[in-house]
């Protein structure tokens, strides 16, 4: 059964957080752990997971040694792309909850000590928001239609979409309306799906509304917000067409996609992504956020490359962080590990940010699965004719715990993503009729999209949906076997993934590695990462064949259950430096 929050005191109002007191600057070195929640805790027993839910499981969310929680939205929407289609970005979704709940949960996790991190979605509404609503309802060349970005069509008779974008789901990325006088009229544009309409943030309108939407969440006490799609909220001038390289390269470098690759060559920006208009927007929200008590912060979804591009993200006037999606897609390799961290390192270093390190996330294929893959196909996976077939998750978890607990001793800001604190895999076979991301409808089945990693976490090996919820609903089918995965069945136990998050957690927080300084250590061959931050060095062999550690050395830490005197292939180790 889903627990409720009976051992945790609820202060009656409790609008600021003691600790991030102006100056602390903490999410330099912050873990933040996201939430989604659809998928987290069902305390209403709908097979959704809500905010009484969320409330309910902060407790064991405390015992991680974490800083902060990132919520994917939770926001009023007809939740076709789970969520991020808001139509009122001031309300809760009755899905998850209420105001109340809201100010109940907020609440909770500041008495525990965790931070509230918010999602804002700017780049695109709901369809159903009554901005929207209004701007259709009223016409061409209205204010309303201002709002957002409403063109003419192409051909003779405006048949054609006003340009070529693809829209990152699938399928072009305009939709043409039916005028009020039932004739075919103007094209909208959406970079997502059809029902995610983009704002026209070139107008002042929609920038006094979300400076308004920005003071709603400060005043009800969150820490931060992370804010999608921040390298798409202006487009270049006269939208000109364009054609992604052959590649499919990057977000950043090419096409409309969520799935870039690590180009060799800086690419030119498309013209929907990265753009420099959007970073007056930042500096006027960062004005915003300097105006409130204590150290409140903006996380960017910038999907750009190269690294130094993501660092304008975060100039000392803008965000505070930026996703290190580098990080992220770059293989279970030392290479290119190496490489990745000195890049990230001097280019937010640079501009004087902390980097942020995440392996996993609501968007992509879960980091158990993905680094046994070869494919490169981060946004999705399953079993179809168009798959390379299940990756071998015996392989997969112990790169993932090798791969985290090389990760988590790096300095700067850590992202983890729930469920990968119990090793979970990617659900790669979900039967088609429950798959809800709109990819998977936009490209009729030729993308899976994310529902695999999406899937309600086990809490409880034997409860009904693992303790997910007390009903056994769960709006995804849960695996039959993530028993093995629950929390309950790894609480305690030696060597499992949790207990490994928790002491890798707890040591990292004692060693005060997030505010310290990688120091690489040569000398363990080509297929080791090895560096030393403080007084702890840490040994990461991403080869084949053993690696032989320093005599007598005192080890914190092993990503390997059973750790040796030699370093095995696919095992990261911390020693006493
Ligand atoms: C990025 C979000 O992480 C993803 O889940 C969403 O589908 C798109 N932005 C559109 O909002």
């Amino acid at each position: 059964m889903t627990q409720q929050s009976e051992d945790i005191v609820v202060p009656a109002a409790a609008p600021t957080f003691e600790p991030s007191e102006r100056g602390s600057e903490w999410w330099r070195s912050a873990v933040i752990y996201q939430i989604y929640p659809r998928s987290f805790a069902d305390a209403s027993g709908d097979g959704v997971g809500d905010l009484a839910g969320i409330t309910s499981r902060l407790p064991a969310l405390a015992t991680l040694d974490i800083d902060a929680i990132w919520l994917s939205p939770f926001y009023t929407s007809p939740q076709r792309d789970g969520g991020y289609d808001v139509s009122d970005y001031c309300d809760i979704d009755p899905l998850f909850g209420t105001l109340e709940d809201f100010d109940r949960m907020r609440a909770a996790a500041h008495e525990l000590g965790i931070r509230v991190i918010v999602d804002l979605v700017p780049n695109h509404s709901s369809d159903q928001h009554v901005w929207f609503q209004e701007a259709l309802a009223a016409g061409p060349g209205s204010e309303e239609r201002a709002r957002y970005m409403f063109r003419e069509g192409r051909g003779d008779n405006g048949e054609l979409p006003p340009n070529n974008w693809q829209s990152v789901f699938g399928g072009p990325a305009w939709t043409r309306v039916t005028e009020a006088d039932g004739s075919l009229g103007q094209w909208y544009l959406h970079l997502f799906d059809s029902t995610q309409p983009d704002f026209d943030w070139t107008n002042r309108w929609v920038r006094d509304q979300f400076v308004d939407i920005l003071r709603f969440w400060l005043d009800r006490g969150v820490d931060g917000f992370r804010v999608d799609v921040a390298h798409g909220m202006i487009k270049a001038d006269g939208l000109p067409d364009y054609t992604p390289p052959a590649d499919g390269a990057s977000m950043g470098g090419g096409s409309a996609t969520l799935e870039p690759g690590i180009s060799d060559e800086p690419l030119d920006d498309p013209p929907y992504w990265g753009q420099e208009g959007v970073h007056e927007i930042y500096r006027e929200w960062r004005e915003v956020l300097d105006s409130y008590p204590g150290d409140r912060i903006l996380a960017a979804e910038a999907w750009v490359d190269p690294l130094p591009k993501v660092a304008k993200w975060v100039r000392p006037d803008e965000m505070h962080q930026a996703f290190n999606f580098a990080y992220l897609e770059t293989p279970w390799e030392a290479a290119a590990l190496r490489t990745v961290i000195d890049e990230s390192l001097k280019a937010f270093n640079d501009v004087g940010a902390p980097s942020t390190w995440v392996l996993s996330n609501h968007d992509v294929v879960r980091h158990a699965s993905r680094l046994a893959l070869t494919s490169d196909h981060l946004q999705g996976h399953g079993v179809g004719p168009l798959s390379e077939g299940k990756p071998d998750n015996a392989v997969g978890l112990r790169r993932a715990r090798a791969a985290t607990t090389m990760m988590l001793a790096l300095p700067g800001s850590a992202y983890i993503y729930q469920g990968e604190e119990l090793g979970l895999p990617e659900a790669i076979e979900l039967p088609d009729s429950a798959r809800q991301d709109p990819t998977w409808f936009r490209t009729d089945g030729e993308r899976y999209g994310r529902d695999g990693c999406r899937v309600p976490i086990p809490w409880e090996a034997g409860a009904p949906a693992f303790g997910f919820s007390q009903t056994g609903k769960s709006w995804l089918p849960q695996p039959v076997d993530w028993a093995t995965y629950a929390r309950d069945a790894q609480t305690g136990v030696a060597g499992s993934t949790l207990e490994l998050y928790r002491s890798a957690l707890a040591l990292r927080s004692e060693h005060g590695l997030g505010l310290g300084t990688l120091e690489w250590q040569d000398g363990y061959g080509d297929d080791v990462i090895a560096y030393r931050n403080g007084d702890v060095l840490v040994v990461s062999n991403a080869g084949t064949t053993p690696v032989t550690l320093p005599s007598g050395a005192d080890v914190l830490l092993s990503s390997d259950a059973v750790p040796s005197a030699e370093l095995g292939p696919d095992t990261t180790v911390w020693l006493r430096a």
